[in-house]
């Protein structure tokens, strides 16, 4: 799939994400649909989107063991999402079952790309909490190899990480980078940002966009000169 944005549908629920999108017109967005919207409203609101026309990312970040990975990834694809994820922490063999679950008996599958460790996750909490003491970035580029190793498709991770994650895996390694912000416009609660075009020179496959669209006075201003500057 070209590069894009994904528009972060981060709505409690189906009346508000609808009326979100409908002032998108003809246009449609590439969106994300997370655990709130998803919890809130069920399958029903996937299949909603996808009938009109938008391409879904189904962020669920999923971690089980591999037997029930696979099976809830088995019910995932039947909602013929185009990006789904999971945990990088659940180990190849929950990727491996997770992507066998994915895959549809005509060998079609979304596309699937995992979590490395969390942006909310720091350097003290992984080394005291986790007892995992290695540097954080060591941690999340060997986590974006095991899964380039089970056979994903990518990883989301910062913009900031996206060179280093190609170098190591692979330039067509998917990287969904988060944490994007126009250069003119205040960060909210996200740390390590990064414009669209800095996005763009970063190397990033897909960016994740939320609040500086959804909270825009015209969204779809907003949606349009994000696109112009991340695909210029
Ligand atoms: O509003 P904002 O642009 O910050 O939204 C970013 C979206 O990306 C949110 O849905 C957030 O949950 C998600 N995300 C993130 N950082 C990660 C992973 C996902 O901001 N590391």
């Amino acid at each position: 799939m070209p590069k894009d944005v994904i528009v972060a549908c981060d709505f409690p629920s189906a009346a508000e994400t609808l009326a979100f999108l409908d002032r998108f017109g003809e246009e449609k967005p590439f969106v994300k649909i997370g655990m709130e919207l998803f919890y809130a409203e069920g399958p029903q609101i996937v299949r909603t989107l996808k009938e009109r026309g938008h391409r879904i990312f189904l962020d669920l970040k999923l971690h089980d063991i591999p037997n029930t990975v696979k099976k809830a990834m088995r019910v995932l694809s039947s909602l013929d999402v185009d990006i789904v994820n999971l945990h990088a922490a659940g180990t190849r063999a929950m990727m491996t079952a997770a992507l066998e679950g994915l895959t549809r008996p005509d060998g079609t599958r979304p596309l699937l790309i995992a979590v490395t460790q969390l942006t909310s996750t720091d350097q003290t909490a992984m080394e005291e909490e986790l007892l995992i003491e290695k540097p954080l970035e060591e941690v999340v580029m060997a986590y974006a190899r095991n899964a380039a190793a089970a056979g994903l498709d990518g990883v989301v991770c910062s913009p900031l990480e996206a060179g280093r994650v190609h170098e190591s895996c692979g330039e067509s390694f998917l990287t969904v980078t988060p944490g994007v912000r126009f250069a003119d416009a205040g960060k909210d609660d996200q740390k390590r940002i990064t414009t669209p075009a800095g996005a763009r020179a970063l190397g990033s496959d897909y960016i994740v966009v939320g609040r500086p669209i959804t909270r825009a006075e015209d969204p779809v201003a907003a949606w349009k000169r994000c696109r112009e500057e991340f695909l210029a």
